[in-house]
């Protein structure tokens, strides 16, 4: 008889780290603990490379005949099929480049707000937002005289979702939802959110900065209208991100920035617009950045996102156990389902300075609101300190995140 065996997927982390250059530096003498990946992680040496060899070997604007602009435009198109597939959305119609989330909000508020938010429509968003999917809101609102309405968050930092279905109305129009809380760590049920919400007849945008790196992605299966992530949290290149939504609402809104490339025909009676993804990508993209992007997520689908996830909780679960048996320490954020991220507050301690002490110690952390003043607000808190883990992260930066916040709160206690 035939025996199989089932090996277990392992994830060879120290492998990972040879990946990642900026890993081998010293911060104040001592090898360097990077547990700021919400901020922005580290990028591999082939994320780099890819950069290197575009302005090496083919710099050329895109959409012109000649051959290195050629290979430049199958290199930039090149990344929004791997998007589409890294989101799962129908069609790379869908996949528009932008700087990055806060530009994808704002593209939504000024084009699709401005047609169909109109006096007393109501916009929903919750009290776990970042500024920058509170703010486009709220100038709309105050433009169009809408009502910008707030899902209240509980102590635990989850969403309480009876009195979310109880906000929605008929006129609510827009749901914008984080997908993943940048300071809680939270992950949002953000399916429920939106099938509520299409009940209800609204649209749901969802902010996906913190939730792409870490969870699988699919559009068609969330059914979010617009979803949006910048390329920077996912290993990739700064400046560049993606804003995706369903074709039909992105051939029906008005368009974003004029300029070069998003024109059919200009007159000076009259502009005819290009056809999707093009209508929204005025002017020289970021070309550079947009095909890296594909390293990146190519290296993340390489190393299998379902085992770089099993690490991060393994991690997640250390840090958790470790930190809250700390003397007055306190974790910000305990929702049930979360991704690899801890924020705390220290007893009788500002977290900036902890932030500075751990610096002291070569291990680089956020202290702050974490822009979202609101739900630090909700916290009583001026801030927390977070530690973010990413895939390269280890169990022994975990122990000398521990040990530093010990020192650091005998020095400040
Ligand atoms: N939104 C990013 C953070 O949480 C910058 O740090």
């Amino acid at each position: 008889m035939e025996t199989t065996t089932t090996i277990k997927p392992t994830f060879d982390v120290s492998e990972i780290r040879k990946s990642f250059p900026i890993l081998e530096r010293e911060v104040n003498n001592q090898l360097m603990v990077y547990l700021d990946n919400a901020a922005t992680s580290q990028k591999p040496q082939a994320v780099i490379d890819a950069l290197n060899y575009y302005y090496s070997n083919y710099n050329a604007n895109i959409h012109r005949v000649h051959t290195l602009a050629e290979e430049a435009t199958a290199a930039y198109e090149a990344t929004r099929t791997t998007v589409k597939d890294f989101i799962n959305a129908k069609s790379t119609d869908e996949i528009i480049f932008t700087r990055g989330t806060t530009e994808g909000v704002n593209l939504v508020a000024y084009t699709w707000g401005r047609k169909n938010i109109t006096e007393g429509d109501e916009i929903i968003i919750s009290g776990m937002e970042h500024h920058s999917n509170i703010v486009p809101w709220q100038i709309l609102c105050n433009e169009k005289k809408a009502v910008l309405k707030i899902i209240p968050v509980s102590d635990e930092g989850e969403l309480l979702m009876d009195k979310y279905k109880k906000l929605l109305s008929s006129k609510a129009k827009l749901v914008s939802i984080v997908h993943v809380s940048n300071a809680l760590g939270t992950v949002n049920p953000v399916k429920e959110i939106i099938d509520e919400a299409h009940k209800a007849g609204a649209l749901v945008f969802v902010d996906g900065a913190q939730s792409t790196v870490h969870l699988d992605i699919d559009v068609q299966e969330m059914d979010c209208d617009f979803f949006a992530f910048s390329g920077h949290k996912v290993y990739g290149p700064t400046g560049v991100g993606v804003l995706y939504g369903k074709k039909k609402i992105l051939e029906e809104m008005p368009v974003f920035m004029g300029g070069g490339e998003m024109i059919k025909e200009v007159t000076f009676e009259k502009t005819t617009f290009s056809d999707l993804p093009y209508k929204y990508e005025a002017g020289t993209p970021n070309i550079a950045d947009t095909i890296a992007l594909k390293v990146a997520l190519d290296f993340v689908t390489e190393n299998k996102k379902d085992i770089i996830r099993n690490h991060e909780n393994d991690l997640l679960k250390y840090a958790t156990e470790q930190l809250s048996v700390i003397e007055g320490l306190q974790i910000i954020g305990t929702a049930k389902n979360k991704v690899s991220l801890i924020s705390f507050v220290i007893k009788n301690a500002h977290p900036q300075d902890i932030g500075v002490l751990l610096d002291n110690q070569g291990i680089a952390v956020r202290t702050g609101h974490h822009c979202t003043q609101p739900l630090m607000k909700r916290f009583g808190v001026p801030g927390t300190v977070r530690a973010s883990f990413a895939m390269y992260n280890t169990k022994e930066e975990v122990d000398r995140l521990v040990s530093a916040v010990k020192k650091a709160i005998k020095m400040l206690t």
